[in-house]
């Protein structure tokens, strides 16, 4: 299957011909900007996402409700003392079936919002249609299994109050619904606190939320900024449910030593694929894993290790080279675009990790910027052969479109690599052999280890979501899994008798 659309790819790929720069006009551009992948083609798509906002969508970008602005210490504590009345009778109506269809309204109004929600995370988030379609799914899978859960709580549940949740901007509606939703099923209030980046899908999240029933000074959104008056909020809470950077659980954790923090934080995933893998499925499994959402997934796939010979194949660097170099790269607005642009233009690592190779390393898809004169947000997908063991690349997380690729001489090589980094969120294993997955299996070190799928994309209850090792602060009970609500208080008779 993979080979079939790589030929038909390439095939439209060449039949494209690149736009004069002249013809670049907005028309061309919200028709969707062609382009092939040819060095000579540099049209301006998208110099940046304020001016995606004000040219492509206005209408969605009213200005954000101004109660949701909180910008003083004691505004804050006006919203927390709000929020803390309203838990207890929130709380009290846990367990009652008037709580239960609440959950049920809340993925309804998510479904009937469906539309509205993907144009926001497209225009604002700078998702595809596809990937922020996917996201509103689960959201609704959260609503349906957390009210399912918040009704199996033990009898003497008691939640820890005020929930803060720092919602990130890569999933901006889906795992703020996570956040919000098993807080307010354990009986906390919450207080959702958006990425600055993406103010608006939060707020829309909360909108359908409210409109389902739940109180507004139960769920408070609140946008600060990112100075003291944001730090109060994260110090005040209960809890705080962050997904984020692992240096942004570590700033939380330097405010206030004894935080209780519920974190997903940094990844550094790879995919391991054997020589008995099956290579059409193995490869196209990494290129999804690697280069949706731009990369930019604590999940995402950013290394492959391969076993013995798959390294040097030619069938596996063809096919590799032609899956990445078949993406389609543009404005999210495109319903043809593959890959859209980074939400910002890269950070010193990301840049780094897109223009340039350590000793030994060669690039089999060498990355190139699209727009602002090779600063800008649209990268085409980069590949880099050769990426060593302890090597930067191999160490560090870099949230976009560069997927490094490592030999191995056997499985035990290949698991010393995919474990040696501080790091176990997500990991894969591409093979056929049943006694060498059950050998992966047992020594792999991530809190999600796919055999045979992708390592993006966990799906609520089915894949329960979460990390090992420095991806994870807290608990670390998972993500759409049996465990993450009841973590969200205290069991009352289990404290008396400590
Ligand atoms: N939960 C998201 C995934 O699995 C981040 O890719």
């Amino acid at each position: 299957a993979l080979k079939k659309s790589v030929v038909s790819t390439s095939r439209r790929r060449s039949q494209i011909r690149p736009a004069p720069a002249a013809e670049m006009t907005m028309k061309g551009l919200t028709e969707g900007a062609r382009f092939d992948n040819e060095p000579d083609t540099d049209p301006v798509l998208l110099s940046n996402r304020a001016w995606a906002k004000s040219v492509l969508s206005p209408a969605l970008f009213r200005p954000i409700t101004d109660q949701s602005e909180v910008r003083t210490i004691g505004a804050v504590d006006d919203v927390f003392g709000r929020a803390r009345k309203a838990m207890k009778e929130w709380k009290a109506s846990t367990g009652t079936p008037a709580r239960r269809s609440l959950f049920g309204a809340i993925g309804d109004e998510l479904a009937r919002n469906r539309g509205e929600l993907i144009n926001a995370m497209v225009y604002e988030g700078l998702k595809t249609f596809p990937e922020a379609d996917s996201e509103v799914s689960e959201a609704i899978d959260f609503a349906t299994y957390y009210g399912i859960m918040g009704d199996r709580l033990p009898r003497d549940f008691e939640p820890f109050g005020t929930i803060c949740v720092a919602a990130p901007w890569n999933f901006p509606v889906a795992i703020a619904a996570g956040g919000v939703l098993s807080a307010l099923a354990a009986g906390n209030s919450v207080i959702l606190k958006p990425s600055p980046l993406t103010p608006r899908c939060a707020e829309m999240l909360a909108e359908c939320i409210w409109r389902a029933g739940v109180p507004r000074d139960v769920l408070q959104f609140v946008q600060v900024p990112e100075d003291e008056v944001g730090k109060h909020v994260i110090t005040s809470a209960d809890g705080v449910i962050l997904t984020g950077a692992s240096d942004t659980a570590s700033l939380f954790r330097s405010w206030k030593n004894d935080i209780r923090l519920f974190a997903e934080t940094s990844g550094k995933n790879s995919l391991v694929i054997s020589p008995t893998a099956d290579l059409d499925l193995a490869v196209s499994d990494l290129v999804k894993s690697a280069f949706s959402n731009t990369g930019q997934r604590c999940s995402a796939a950013s290394l492959a290790i391969c076993i013995g010979d798959v390294y040097s194949s030619d069938r596996f660097r063809r096919q590799l080279e032609d899956a990445a170099r078949s993406i389609k790269v543009g404005l999210p607005n495109d319903i043809s675009t593959n890959m859209g642009p980074l939400i910002q233009p890269p950070d010193e690592k990301l840049y780094r990790a897109l223009t340039s190779l350590d000793a030994n390393e060669e690039w089999l898809v060498k990355p190139r910027c699209l727009d602002a004169g090779g600063k800008g947000q649209l990268w085409t997908p980069g590949v880099r052969l050769g990426v060593r063991p302890g090597s930067w690349f191999h160490q560090t997380e870099v949230f976009g479109p560069v997927l490094g690729v490592m030999p191995a001489k056997n499985l035990d090589d290949a698991l010393a690599i995919q474990n040696g980094n501080k790091y176990g969120l997500t990991g894969g294993f591409h093979s056929l052999d049943p006694d060498e997955i059950d050998h992966w299996t047992e020594n792999v070190q991530v809190g999600n280890a796919y055999v045979n799928r992708g390592i993006t994309g966990a799906i609520v209850q089915r894949q329960s979501f979460g990390g090992w090792k420095a991806s994870v602060v807290g608990p670390g009970a998972k993500a759409g899994g049996p465990n993450y609500v009841n973590q969200l208080g205290y069991v009352r008779d289990v404290q008396d008798r400590n």
